[in-house]
């Protein structure tokens, strides 16, 4: 069964809730999901495959900074640049549009692992927490993120 790992950034607790969802979701379409809510960094580079997929859901915060949670794992893949080139994903960027940096960290890691050479499964989708459904939102994305998994 295809595995799917979830990377959380996550300060106040909301992503942390949209990636449990998320995780349910995908286990009801027939994948199995890691849950990831302190990306460790070498844990992941030393789990990766040939068939490893990761979805990142990605909290900003500060001025466009990544939440707190997934701040070593941002500072380390910046730092070593791992070769990432077989490696799948989807990055889901939370913020809100009354900052000047929305979805700034979002936008960074869906940036940075297409520079690593990961291939990028679906255009990377923002969610306003001031605008957006956030559920329904990331659920109509993840539906074509499965098709093309
Ligand atoms: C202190 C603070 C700084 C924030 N900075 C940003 C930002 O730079 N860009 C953005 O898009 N959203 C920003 N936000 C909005 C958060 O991304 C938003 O509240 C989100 O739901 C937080 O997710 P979390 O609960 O998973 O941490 C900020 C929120 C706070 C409280």
């Amino acid at each position: 069964m295809q595995t799917i790992d979830i990377l959380v950034a996550t300060t106040s607790g909301n992503t942390e809730y949209l990636a449990d969802q998320l995780s349910t979701q995908l286990q009801e379409a027939g994948y199995s999901t890691t849950l990831h809510y302190e990306p460790d960094y070498s844990d992941l580079m030393e789990s990766l495959t040939e068939q490893s997929v990761w979805l990142c859901c990605v909290a900003s915060h500060g001025a466009g900074e990544y939440a707190d949670s997934m701040l070593n794992f941002a500072e380390e893949l910046h730092t070593h640049k791992p070769q990432l080139s077989g490696l799948r994903y989807g990055v889901i960027a939370v913020g809100d549009s009354c900052y000047d940096t929305f979805c700034a960290a979002g936008r960074d890691c869906d940036a940075m692992l297409a520079i690593l050479g990961a291939k990028r499964l679906i255009t990377h989708l923002e969610i306003d927490m001031s605008q957006d459904d956030p559920d329904e939102k990331s659920s109509t994305w993840l539906h074509s993120f499965i098709q093309l998994l």
